[in-house]
């Protein structure tokens, strides 16, 4: 209770805001103790009551006054095209905000598919260039934390920042720069229609006899298989429910090109 609350600068690119909207859903902790108690939301152009000028005024201050002890949580990404003119805040080219807002960060949090992969806004053909932070050019050198999902779950995106003030470090990341406690199991380690997969025990079409029986969506298009993260185990709602327990296939939305991987309905 005696430590400062370290700054959080969060930023919001080319994205459907759908990251935040998750976010403040958080049960436990609740978002409101991790936004009022644990941390500083210096500036969030979506949840913070300023605007204008004055509001852009904050990163600069920010950026100039906690060198090296604020965090940078990015929600989207930056397009590139066109000097980046498809992403304006502020009367300036997102990139521009970006990179200024990483300079003096001591780590940026790249929240969901758009900021750690690209997601939909990059699509084939990709018009606007929308490009993931960690491939920005000349984005200053910093650790980056992947949260990916299309949106992350709430839990586990107040877990990495609880995590991160608690113990005054970094959590554990894979190879793809993802926290392990979160992204080292595939949906379908710890999926309970599993026992049903295993058995060779599928739904052939939504709404047949073993959709009702809760059967194995494997058969139309589940990317369970091929997907990290934790919805099976912490679940979504407070640990309610998940897409496959509400008999949807996975689709993958935490892995990288999900959006363009063809039919989400079938096998690949
Ligand atoms: Fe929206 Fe998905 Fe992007 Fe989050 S990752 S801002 S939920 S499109
Ligand atoms: Fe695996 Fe999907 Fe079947 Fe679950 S529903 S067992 S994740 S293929
Ligand atoms: Fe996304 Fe699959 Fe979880 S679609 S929300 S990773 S079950």
């Amino acid at each position: 209770e005696s430590k400062p609350r370290i700054p959080v600068l969060w930023l919001h690119g080319l994205e459907c805001t759908c990251c935040s909207e998750s976010f403040i859903r958080s049960a436990h902790p609740l978002a409101k103790d991790v936004v009022l108690s644990m941390l500083s939301l210096d500036y969030d152009d979506t949840l913070m009551a300023a605007a204008g000028h004055q509001a852009e005024a904050i990163v600069d201050e920010v950026v100039e006054q906690y060198k090296g002890n604020y965090i940078l949580a990015v929600e989207g990404n930056p397009p590139l095209n066109e000097d980046g003119m498809f992403c304006i805040i502020g009367g300036k080219p997102f990139v521009d905000q970006l990179k200024h807002a990483a300079s003096n960060a001591k780590a940026i949090i790249c929240w969901g598919s758009c900021a750690s992969w690209g997601c939909v806004q990059a699509a084939r053909p990709n018009p606007t260039r929308a490009t993931p932070v960690h491939k920005v050019p000349g984005l200053p050198d910093k650790p980056i934390i992947k949260v990916p999902g299309c949106p992350p779950i709430a839990e586990v995106m107040t877990a990495v920042i609880t995590y991160i003030l608690t113990f005054e470090k970094l959590p554990e990341l894979d190879r793809q720069g993802r926290p392990k406690m979160f992204y080292s199991q595939r949906i379908h380690d710890k999926c309970y229609r599993r026992p049903h997969f295993d058995a060779g025990q599928f739904v052939e079409s939504f709404d047949d006899e073993g959709a009702r029986k809760g059967y194995c969506l494997y058969k139309v298009g589940c990317k369970g298989p091929t997907t990290y993260n934790a919805c099976s185990t912490v679940g979504w709602n407070g640990g309610l429910s998940f897409p496959i327990q509400a008999g949807h296939p996975c689709i993958g939305c935490s892995e990288d090109g999900f959006w363009d991987k063809g039919d989400f309905y079938s096998r690949l």
